[in-house]
């Protein structure tokens, strides 16, 4: 069990560190005058139940090695925003940072999953200095709307519940709920600009959906 908790304390470390980043960009772009991007963020490390559960269902074998190499998403951030530019801005903002290395990005909202989920998926890897050396740690960073947010929870909670059998009626009925959020948020940033000014929109249309 100290074993375990050893492996997962830099995973904490990480989470701090990219934590500690999204604050500084939150309150400093507050202060910029066009409000704060950031709506909300939260962290999470993933549990050794949900681990080993994971490792099982990739194959992975229960060493600490194999771990570290095959799951990646051990710490993991979430971070919802008031608008798609948003999201955008805030993933440049933090991967352009020199300490910041952007392993793998999984674009959801330009390319949603079939079943309407959207999210920007970014695997990033930061350094975290112990005493005697210095470990990069992977963190999976979520970023979404309010909208995209809402419906993720939802779906999430559906599937559970139904687990894993959702009715085929459901399942259309959620993918179209995810591309009307999809239309609200196109909507909402429209309005945005129309307020704050900026360039035209540079993402496809909401609504479709392109396998990924
Ligand atoms: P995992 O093994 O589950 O981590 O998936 P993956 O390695 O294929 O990565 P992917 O980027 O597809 O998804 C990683 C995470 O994104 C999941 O653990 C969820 O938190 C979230 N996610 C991905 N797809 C969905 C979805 O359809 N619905 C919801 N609610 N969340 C999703
Ligand atoms: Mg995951």
């Amino acid at each position: 069990m100290s074993d375990l908790n050893h492996f997962l304390m830099v995973y904490r470390f990480g989470l701090a560190e990219i934590n500690t980043k999204l604050d500084i960009l939150a309150e400093e772009l507050a202060h910029h005058g066009t409000g704060n991007p950031i709506e909300h963020i939260r962290p999470r490390l993933k549990t050794p139940a949900s681990i080993s559960a994971k490792a099982r269902r990739i194959g992975c074998p229960l060493t600490y090695t194999d771990l570290r190499q095959r799951i990646r998403d051990i710490a993991g951030m979430r971070v919802v925003c008031g608008f798609v530019s948003d999201v955008y801005t805030v993933a440049e903002m933090l991967t352009r940072q020199p300490d910041v290395q952007l392993v793998l990005t999984k674009d959801y909202i330009q390319n949603p999953k079939p079943n309407g989920y959207r999210s920007l998926h970014l695997l990033v890897e930061i350094p975290v200095f112990m005493s005697d050396r210095m470990v990069s740690v992977p963190v999976e960073v979520q970023l979404r709307t309010v909208a995209m947010d809402f419906w993720a929870s939802l779906e999430h909670k559906i599937y559970y519940k139904h687990s894993p059998q959702v009715p085929a009626r459901l399942r259309d009925e959620l993918t179209a709920a995810a591309n009307d959020a999809a239309r609200l948020d196109e909507r909402m940033e429209l309005l945005h600009r129309e307020i704050h000014g900026g360039p035209p929109p540079v993402r496809p249309s909401a609504g479709h959906s392109s396998a990924r």
